[in-house]
């Protein structure tokens, strides 16, 4: 592969780690202990890329960044609680019972049948059904905060699509239509309409509110709202086919006069190539399959089957935050996406060096 994209592993995950010639090492421990220290290096890299994901928006319910993802943390806190003093405490009557193992009878209590009956219904039924009762009463009932805006009660809406795999954005009343990257205006409630245009996928953004299903046929509503301007990161929670795992999106809470100024240049047209290169690009991207499955608006691609790409280059990632929008990615993305997402439907393109150079500046100049 000649772009430099198409490796992507990242730093330090180079994983032959024999000597010259392959020989198994007989140099003593120091060396082993470097390998190790090398291989543990590499783990740890890799996770933290893994923890970090692409683009750097967060996504732990435990740092909520709105009142809903508050109350969910709350309850998380409080289920964990719960659910530890009922795990020790079936842990401690084990072991008090495995020490009594010899003596006949219950301590305290002796061999009274009627407290042993007792005994069972207090702890294996009255307990856990005041436990769960309470802990659905809080969950389903009492967090009012996570339930969806009634339409037309938020200030913004906006539409998000599920496709296996991205994520089609659109803001109702206006032309702007993206991918992946969700805009919103900081502190500010927003109706998000989830809805898929193939199986059943899930709408997740952790630090801001609770999974929302994306339902074939059933439209449905969630709130979005964020506290603090940040780009936070979401995930489809809901298996769908082989690429779920890279069906993730960022959320960009910007303030008021950004998100302004960014959804004005969505709406627009692209913007049009200002050098022969990039002229040449869009004549070679509406020469090819590109343009059947893409849109750029102000040109004759008009396809649905993947992402809108009138604005391209404003986003920070590529294929679902899989891998970044640098030239290398890009490159290697238009030359073997099924290198980078196996089963995707874009398929590779196998172009003249001058035509993909001048593919890559013209999709370089979407802004
Ligand atoms: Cu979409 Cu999982």
């Amino acid at each position: 592969m000649n772009a430099e994209g198409t490796d992507t592993r990242g730093p330090g995950e180079r994983t032959d780690t024999r000597g010259p010639g392959g020989r198994t090492d007989a140099r003593g421990p120091r060396r082993g202990r470097r390998i190790g220290y090398r291989m543990a290096t590499a783990c740890a890299l890799a996770g933290a890329g893994l923890l970090g994901g692409c683009g750097g928006g967060g996504q732990s319910t435990l740092h909520p960044h709105s009142g809903p993802a508050h109350d969910i943390r709350t309850l998380w806190w409080w289920m964990l609680a719960v659910a530890g003093v009922v795990f020790l405490g079936a842990v401690g009557l084990l072991l008090l019972a495995w020490m009594r193992r010899r003596r006949p009878g219950l301590p305290l209590l002796g061999e009274d049948e009627g407290a042993t009956v007792g005994l069972v219904v207090v702890f294996g039924f009255v307990i856990p059904a005041l436990v769960l009762v309470a802990l659905f009463v809080v969950s389903d009932l009492g967090i009012r905060t996570t339930e969806a805006p009634a339409a037309g009660s938020t200030p913004l809406t906006v539409e998000v699509t599920g496709h296996q795999w991205f994520w089609e954005i659109r803001y109702p009343g206006t032309q702007a239509v993206t991918a992946n990257e969700l805009h919103i205006p900081v502190r500010t409630r927003v109706n998000v309409i989830t809805k898929t245009a193939d199986v059943i996928h899930s709408f997740w953004v952790p630090e801001l509110n609770r999974k929302q299903d994306m339902v074939p046929g059933l439209p449905n509503r969630l709130l979005l709202y964020a506290d603090k301007p940040g780009v936070y990161g979401g995930q489809c929670a809901e298996f769908c086919g082989a690429q779920h795992t890279h069906m993730g999106l960022l959320v960009f809470a910007d303030p008021p006069q950004r998100f302004r100024s960014w959804l004005a240049n969505m709406g627009a047209a692209r913007v049009a190539p200002g050098t022969p290169t990039e002229r040449r690009g869009e004549a070679v991207f509406q020469a090819s399959q590109c343009a059947s499955c893409h849109t750029i608006r102000g040109t004759p691609a008009r396809g649905v089957i993947g992402p809108d790409l009138t604005h391209l280059a404003t986003r920070s990632t590529l294929a679902a935050r899989t891998i970044p929008n640098r030239p290398g990615y890009l490159g290697g993305w238009v030359l073997d996406p099924q290198h980078i997402k196996p089963e995707s439907k874009m398929p590779g393109f196998n172009l003249s060096g001058p035509d993909f150079q001048a593919l890559l500046a013209y999709l370089r100049s979407l802004r």
